[in-house]
């Protein structure tokens, strides 16, 4: 779209001059809210959906997100503009054709502050979507998540015991992203039971400038998924990011808020090497940040309680690079899960961790303590651990 350019150029240009801002700038023209005069559209991608709750507003196509989803066509990438507002809803995603979802920006700013410039008191978007499922006895955790991207109900399975739901011959989305949207699952105030905020399975997805909140399992990666987040926060007390192998996870600069402190930051379940030969499979987490959450109860202590991880199978591979950690990291580092002897058959690594929970000196024996010419042997980059570098991640985006 050619108008506004003076507008949205002097707009880009602050950003890409103020390290402190956080954004996509392929997107950002689309994202940010507009004058009443301008349609919300303008700057966006052709083709793209506008969902407003405003139903009074003449652009609104539709007034929630799952709607939109629902009225895309099974082919071709796709686009859709959430504007501000609070949506209760579940949203999933099957199909496999690109799809991205974008929340609307401030106008007042280029963006929002990057949810990182202030960990003690991060910044929320002006997108919500929530639901308030929990898992009752019996139901799979995928019932609960607020975002699933999964090809099918079977796909989206996470099962039990030791090999989980059976593998499916299938793959849903080849690349789905999301721009600056809060998912929240808001069952309780407290770890009532599974409650996922995402469910991301038999898909490539990745997130910019969001923020995932639960207490229990608040992100889950499940099988063949490859996730990558940047710039954005999770929200949770027990294993507030877990996986079911053979995954991979990457997180980039998020905020691992820890609510309270049960089971561990990382629940993996790993996979072995007869399944995929030469696999990475594993959760990464780079340059973060773990913390109290500034939400914590204050009647919650978490000095010294939270675990880097757990293995809920064997082969489970985490490893944090030069992330900082506050004193809710407890110094042991890692714990056990229900067969002790799984922890010896775990790959969970350090590297250059700093702050009060960043000295390794008491971490449990199997902990591997990463030198800097080691990561670079292993070669843990994005492209070294994903085996290829991912089309489907934006290396665009400002952080
Ligand atoms: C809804 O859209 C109408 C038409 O553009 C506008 O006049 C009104 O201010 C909007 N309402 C809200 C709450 O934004
Ligand atoms: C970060 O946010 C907290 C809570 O709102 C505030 O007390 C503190 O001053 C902020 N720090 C900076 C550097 O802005
Ligand atoms: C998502 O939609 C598919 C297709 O309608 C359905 O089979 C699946 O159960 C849905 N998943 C969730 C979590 O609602
Ligand atoms: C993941 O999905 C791809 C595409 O369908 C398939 O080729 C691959 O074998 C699957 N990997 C596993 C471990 O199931
Ligand atoms: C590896 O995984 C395969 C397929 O799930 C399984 O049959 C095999 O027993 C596993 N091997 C080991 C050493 O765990
Ligand atoms: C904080 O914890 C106390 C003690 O467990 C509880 O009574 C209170 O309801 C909690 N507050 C919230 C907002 O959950
Ligand atoms: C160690 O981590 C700090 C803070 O995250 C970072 O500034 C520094 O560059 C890292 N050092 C190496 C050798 O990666
Ligand atoms: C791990 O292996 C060591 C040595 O083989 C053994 O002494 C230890 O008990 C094992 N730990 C667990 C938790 O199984
Ligand atoms: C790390 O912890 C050990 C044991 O508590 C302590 O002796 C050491 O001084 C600490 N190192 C730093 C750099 O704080
Ligand atoms: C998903 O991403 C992985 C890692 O980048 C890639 O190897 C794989 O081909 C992708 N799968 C599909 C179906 O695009």
């Amino acid at each position: 779209m050619p108008q506004h350019h003076s507008y949205f150029g002097l707009l880009l240009l602050a950003a890409l001059w103020h390290p402190a801002l956080a954004l996509s700038p392929k997107f950002v023209p689309c994202q940010i809210q507009k004058p009443a005069s301008t349609s919300p559209l303008s700057g966006c991608p052709a083709g793209t959906i506008f969902v407003s709750q405003n139903a009074s507003d003449p652009h609104m196509q539709f007034t929630s997100i799952q709607a939109a989803i629902q009225s895309l066509p099974p082919t071709g990438a796709a686009t859709i503009l959430i504007a501000q507002g609070v949506y209760h809803e579940t949203v999933n995603v099957t199909r496999s054709a690109p799809l991205t979802l974008l929340g609307q920006l401030p106008s007042t700013a280029v963006a929002r502050a990057a949810p990182f410039a202030n960990a003690s008191s991060p910044n929320m978007n002006l997108v919500q979507v929530f639901q308030t499922n929990f898992v009752m006895p019996g139901e799979d955790d995928a019932t609960s998540a607020v975002l699933t991207v999964a090809p099918n109900g079977a796909g989206g399975l996470i099962g039990a015991g030791p090999t989980g739901a059976p593998l499916q011959p299938v793959f849903g989305n080849t690349d789905f992203k999301a721009y600056n949207i809060d998912f929240q699952n808001r069952a309780a105030t407290f770890a009532i039971s599974q409650a996922l905020a995402t469910d991301i399975s038999y898909a490539n997805a990745s997130f910019y400038g969001c923020s995932f909140a639960s207490f229990q399992d608040t992100w889950y990666t499940g099988r063949n998924g490859s996730t990558y987040v940047v710039d954005s926060v999770i929200f949770g007390q027990t294993d507030c990011a877990f996986s079911f192998g053979p995954i991979l996870h990457w997180f980039q600069n998020v905020i691992l808020a820890n609510r309270a402190c049960g089971g561990g930051l990382v629940a993996w379940k790993g996979t072995n090497q007869t399944d995929a030969p030469g696999n990475r499979y594993g959760a990464y987490i780079s340059n973060s940040q773990i913390i109290r959450s500034p939400d914590a109860n204050s009647s919650t202590s978490t000095t010294g309680l939270c675990f880097l991880g757990r293995p809920w199978n064997e082969l489970a591979t985490t490893v944090y690079l030069s992330t900082f950690m506050d004193a809710s990291v407890r110094p042991a580092g890692w714990t056990t899960f229900s067969t002790p002897t799984f922890q010896n058959t775990t790959f969970y690594a350090e590297f250059n961790s700093t702050g009060p929970g960043g000295n390794t000196s008491q971490r449990v024996p199997i902990e591997q303590k990463l030198t800097a010419a080691q990561v670079q042997s292993l070669d843990l980059t994005i492209d070294g651990v994903f085996l290829e570098h991912p089309r489907w991640i934006d290396f665009e985006y400002l952080f």
